[in-house]
């Protein structure tokens, strides 16, 4: 890959930099020159961010006032420009669909699909009057495929793989692109993440799902890769510079073989096979 002439000139901001993919990229991008503005919503987490080096504001998905301030922040320090919004920040809320409750749902959605939008919506205008931009989004393979257990997390990547198809029709001729990755299992927090939303969420003891939440549990409890073909956050790195930096980015990029698997069998199976598959995977992985 050809390496830009002058990538400080290029401002990225990305959300959820506390962890895993968002902290990975914020490091990366910077160590390539690009000006990053890496975002965690809790304090104490953009303190951490700044004592490493970066340039950090607090951004909050889950409110409208502190996305607003963080847009504020950043063009005030860019004179009102930015090249890319990796659009990073998000959470699993684990759970058998019977299971949640509306407000439960809810917050799934106002942080990985409403927070994302109004963020993008807020730097949209700013990208189309400077004539170009990149808009990464990071989906999952759970964009495209369901797993049991994950409806929710599932749900909200599946409305985010729908919104940025649209978005990207149209932006069409704005010279902003508009991407999705797509990965599979990477090492990050979010499965640690992921069990503190289930405890918090879901009443276990009272579902008709209580054997499987239980291993499903220990599951998300256990240190090392969560499932086979586990990559460093480094693969979505890869990825971001490639979106960052080719003329033409591309509208969606697989991450890790599972990926890569469920994207071809999605395509090649009829629908009741490819349950068969997805349920003897949720089968095994929760026994
Ligand atoms: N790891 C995987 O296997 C995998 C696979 C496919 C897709 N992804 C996607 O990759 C992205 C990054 O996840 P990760 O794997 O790096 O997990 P992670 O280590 O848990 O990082 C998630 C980040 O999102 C932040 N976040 C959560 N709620 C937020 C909110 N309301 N406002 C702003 N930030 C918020 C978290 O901040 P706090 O620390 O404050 O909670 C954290 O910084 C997510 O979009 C996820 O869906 C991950």
């Amino acid at each position: 890959m050809k390496k830009m002439k002058n990538p400080a000139d290029r401002a990225v901001l990305i959300t959820g930099c506390s962890s895993g993919i968002g902290l990975c990229v914020a490091r990366g991008l910077q160590q390539r020159g690009y000006r990053v503005f890496a975002s965690a919503r809790k304090a104490e987490d953009v303190q951490r961010l700044r004592s490493d080096g970066l340039t950090t504001v607090q951004l909050d998905l889950d409110d409208s006032a502190s996305i607003q301030a963080a847009v504020d922040q950043v063009l005030e320090q860019t004179g009102g420009t930015l090249y890319a919004l990796f659009n990073n920040g998000a959470y699993g809320q684990p759970g058998a669909v019977e299971d949640l409750r509306r407000e439960v749902l809810r917050a799934q959605f106002e942080t990985n699909l409403f927070g994302t939008l109004e963020l993008t919506n807020r730097i949209i205008p700013v990208m189309r009057r400077q004539g170009y931009g990149r808009i990464i989004q990071n989906s999952s393979v759970l964009g495209f495929v369901a797993m049991a257990y994950r409806g929710a997390y599932n749900a909200s990547k599946f409305a985010l793989e729908g919104l940025t198809d649209t978005l990207r029709l149209e932006l069409d001729g704005s010279g902003i692109h508009v991407s999705l990755i797509e990965p599979g299992p990477i090492t990050s927090h979010f499965r640690i993440n992921a069990r503190t939303m289930f405890h918090r969420h879901i009443d276990a003891e009272r579902s008709i799902h209580r054997s499987t939440y239980l291993a499903m549990e220990q599951r998300l409890a256990k240190p090392g890769p969560a499932a086979p073909f586990t990559l460093p956050p480094e693969a979505v790195l890869k990825k971001v510079i490639h979106i960052l930096e080719s003329n033409r980015p591309r509208v969606r990029y697989y991450v890790t073989f599972p990926t890569w698997l469920f994207g071809t069998l999605k395509r090649l199976l009829p629908h009741h096979l490819l349950d068969r598959v997805l349920l003897r995977i949720s089968q095994q992985e929760n026994r």
